[in-house]
């Protein structure tokens, strides 16, 4: 179980939900904790997370597969959400979701081949007012161009193919 989360990082969960009235309240904190280390939350760090909350696996599960931050498959070492919500459809949305396709090699919801980008669709993102808008990360970028995309692209790590 060590190489889904370090010992002392468990034995320090275990220190502080220990201490901690409703543990369930720190579950995406412990999914998140999981994922920074090992990139994904496999089956392994749900039953890890489980045993460390005192719960069950279904129920880390049934949190796992509800917040879109948390990954239960293999990603890339960035997930780009682009919105396709309707502020952003409206505004050029499908030219912007067609061009990162095209620049990544990869369809929605695909690994770049290189396992630099993972492309996923995402409902709104709360920055209408800039659409077309999507994350990389927890960073938000707005008013999106093609350029801007070149531009935000290589700043997060070069081309995703050579
Ligand atoms: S519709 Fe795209 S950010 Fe709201």
């Amino acid at each position: 179980m060590s190489q889904i989360l370090p010992q002392d990082q468990i034995d320090a969960w275990q220190e502080k939900l220990a201490d901690h009235q409703h543990p369930m309240e720190l579950a995406v904190d412990v999914l998140r904790a999981i994922q920074h280390h090992h990139g994904w939350v496999p089956d392994e760090g749900v039953e890890l997370a489980a045993r460390l909350l005192g719960t069950t696996p279904l129920k880390v599960e049934e949190l796992a597969t509800f917040y879109d931050k948390i990954y239960r498959r293999p990603v890339g070492r960035r997930v780009i959400r682009l919105c396709d919500s309707i502020c952003c459809w409206s505004r050029g949305g499908e030219d912007i979701a067609a061009y990162l396709q095209k620049k990544l090699g990869i369809t929605l919801g695909e690994t770049s081949s290189d396992g630099a980008f993972t492309l996923l669709p995402s409902c709104c993102l709360g920055a209408c007012g800039e659409a077309p808008a999507m994350m990389i990360g927890l960073k938000l970028h707005g008013n999106l161009t093609v350029e801007r995309i070149d531009q935000i692209l290589a700043a997060e790590g070069g081309e995703a193919r050579p």
